[in-house]
């Protein structure tokens, strides 16, 4: 049978693994091409919580990292804190793919909701979420310091093996942003 085309951009497959402290040199380097980079401490900060509320993945092909996740799980809500792919690796799934990852074990620990906060003007990763059925919610004015750009907040209800969680019936409580939430609309 012929391999389906989502399977041929992903060969080889990435190992998805948990990141380490180890990981960092290239998750820096990708990091670095983005207009407000998280720093090392800022990701050492997450990686210090696993186990607890936070926890991360990489994604590795032939032995190099060229994307990575991270989250947070807030009671019933799974909440994306980063996510990103290297510029020579995008377009091949690998972001549908850690996301998907996500949702999985967000469904083995009984998530009914994930969440995320993205850039009113990145159309890519807007248009990533809406393929997997996020929705506009919300809006939170000036969120982002370096530029005053909006968020949007979006969210995905978790399908369970006996159907889609309930909806929630109020806008999403999202954590706040590192350098403070400034209002939020709701559309
Ligand atoms: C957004 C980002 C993570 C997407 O990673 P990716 O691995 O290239 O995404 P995928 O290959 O899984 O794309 C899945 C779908 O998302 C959409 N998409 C992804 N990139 C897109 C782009 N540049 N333009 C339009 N749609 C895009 C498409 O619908 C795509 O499906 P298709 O390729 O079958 O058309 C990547 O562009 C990135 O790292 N950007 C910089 C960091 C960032 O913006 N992170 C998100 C913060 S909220």
């Amino acid at each position: 049978m012929p391999k389906s085309a989502a399977t041929k951009m992903l060969d080889p497959a990435p190992i998805l693994r948990r990141m380490t402290a180890l990981d960092l040199e290239p998750v820096l380097e990708i990091e670095a091409g983005f207009t407000a980079p998280w720093s090392r401490e800022m990701f050492l900060q997450e990686l210090r919580q696993e186990e607890g509320t936070a926890a991360s993945l990489v994604a590795e092909i032939g032995g190099r990292v060229v994307g990575y996740i991270l989250w947070w799980f807030v009671a019933d809500e799974v909440h994306i804190v980063n996510l990103a792919v290297h510029v020579g690796s995008r377009r091949r799934g690998l972001a549908r793919r850690l996301l998907d990852e996500v949702f999985r074990r967000a469904r083995t620990r009984g998530m009914a909701i994930a969440t995320l906060e993205v850039r009113f003007h990145n159309t890519a990763a807007i248009q990533l979420y809406e393929g997997l059925d996020f929705r506009k919610v919300a809006i939170r004015k000036a969120y982002y310091a370096d530029n005053g750009e909006d968020a949007l907040v979006m969210l995905k209800v978790l399908e369970t093996q006996a159907g889609p969680a309930s909806e929630p019936g109020s806008a999403v409580s999202a954590p706040p942003a590192p350098d403070g939430s400034r209002g939020e609309a709701i559309i």
